[in-house]
């Protein structure tokens, strides 16, 4: 038993922020059935090929657990299969550019009409208003979000982050409310329309910097760097650096062979609760009393000498040794992972964080599972279907076509090659 079996999902996502959304609600269990244009399928099956013919991993990655029906849904027997399947399904994703499905012929009030229990559930860049209409992909997002305004350094200019907070953080935000909305169904036998724009999630994780921009009006943001550096505040929140985002002062500083690795770093937080412990493992006993240094307040101007002086300490030590000696301490402190480091970790294989799948076309390969864990719905994450693999399955098993009828929807090109299908 799976915590969303019986639920099924008209997966009609690509690219990146809505199969991020489908794939998290396969691994909950439910029955997501991709549909994918005849002959082309979602445009990342094809982009940044690492293995000639072969499924990229950039779609491998983000379609495990799903089931691939091709449909030209501008085709009228296309559209006839699926307004079958929306007539079955119980949630519609999708994340095509505003207008899209209109223009298929499936607006809210269409497909309402087709299936009033369905959830038809959207990702697009923008919400409602003057940019409503773009073409959005993920660095637009944190850009048009507030996240590159915030981030990278003072004197340089805007930075977006590895983390793709646009289009994954945005598939989260709609997973959440697809759930809610099947909560709420329960309720009221009806279904609804969900909708995350890409800039509203990034804006939702960017939330501490709408904070900060608020605090401005009142003063200096004094846990900042450049306020111990005597720089001057402007009027929007300014780039940070590695400085922590919270109450608690945080740096990214250098360790044992910084030189030639550059991931050699550790991230350390003063927290001010153990401060005094901090002071004996950096060898700096005297700033436990000196009231230059016994405070947080204090503290806050002398952040740069501060971290200096422990960075001198981390610098002789390994990214780990720091993690080792700060950890019996409760001083929190986190070495840079590579990406290297993180697919070779032991304990992140062990709970199904990252996972090694096998695919009929590339073979084995690394993915991550699924980050959430749930002790009655358990993931076992499977390969990505290839192009088309279970149109006939679905034609069949799922909608009920045999027969003629099954003949007649194979013979029209609508679910792809003709002799292709008819053979399966
Ligand atoms: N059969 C026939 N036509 C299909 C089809 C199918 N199975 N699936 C898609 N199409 C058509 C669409 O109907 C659309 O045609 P139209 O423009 O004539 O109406 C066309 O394919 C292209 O779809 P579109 O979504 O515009 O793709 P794109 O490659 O031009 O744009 C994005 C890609 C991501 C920029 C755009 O989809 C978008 O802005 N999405 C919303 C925001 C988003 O999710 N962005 C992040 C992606 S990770």
């Amino acid at each position: 038993m799976k915590a969303l079996e019986g639920v099924k999902v008209l997966d009609f996502t690509h690219v990146q922020s809505g199969p991020t959304c489908t794939q998290l609600l396969a691994w909950f269990g439910a029955d997501v059935i991709k549909v994918e244009r005849p002959g082309v399928g979602d445009a990342t099956r094809k982009q940044l090929i690492d293995k000639p013919g072969a499924d990229s991993l950039y779609f491998t990655m983000l379609n495990h657990n799903k089931r691939s029906i091709e449909i030209n849904s501008k085709n009228e027997i296309g559209k006839e299969v699926l307004t079958k399947l929306i007539e079955t399904c119980d949630v519609l994703v999708e994340n095509f550019a505003p207008g899209a499905l209109d223009r298929m012929g499936f607006s809210w009030e269409n497909i309402q009409k087709i299936n009033p229990r369905i959830i038809v559930a959207s990702v697009k860049g923008f919400g409602p208003g003057k940019y409503e209409d773009c073409k959005v992909y993920e660095n637009v997002a944190q850009c048009a979000g507030g996240s590159a305004s915030t981030t990278g350094f003072l004197d340089g200019p805007p930075v977006v982050t590895g983390a793709q907070i646009g289009d994954s953080g945005t598939g989260l935000h709609l997973a959440l409310g697809i759930l809610a909305a099947l909560f709420q169904r329960e309720k009221t036998g009806k279904g609804q329309k969900v909708l995350a724009p890409m800039q509203d999630g990034v804006i939702n994780l960017c939330r501490v910097k709408l904070r900060d921009q608020q605090r401005l009006e009142t003063g200096p943001l004094t846990e900042y760097s450049q306020y111990g550096e005597g720089i001057e505040f402007g009027d929007a929140t300014p780039r940070a650096g590695n400085d922590s985002g919270g109450g608690q002062p945080g740096r990214i500083l250098k360790c044992k062979g910084w030189e030639t690795d550059p991931n050699a770093y550790t991230y350390f937080i003063t927290q001010a609760a153990v401060w005094e412990k901090i002071c004996d493992v950096i060898g700096k006993p005297e700033w436990k009393t000196d009231p230059d240094f016994a405070t947080p307040k204090a503290r806050l101007p002398r952040l740069n000498q501060i971290f200096g002086t422990i960075e001198d300490w981390t610098m002789t030590k390994t990214k780990f040794e720091v993690m080792e000696i700060c950890n019996p301490h409760d001083i929190p402190v986190g070495p840079i992972l590579s990406m290297k480091e993180i697919a070779e970790d032991e304990g992140l294989r062990k709970t199904g964080t990252i996972v090694e799948v096998d695919h009929p076309e590339r073979g084995k390969y690394l993915t991550v599972g699924c980050p959430i864990k749930m002790s009655d719905s358990p993931v076992e994450v499977t390969r990505s279907p290839l192009l088309g693999e279970h149109t006939v399955e679905i034609l069949s098993q799922v909608l009920g076509y045999s027969g003629d009828e099954l003949k007649r929807v194979v013979a029209s090109g609508a679910v792809g090659d003709t002799e292709k299908v008819a053979a399966e």
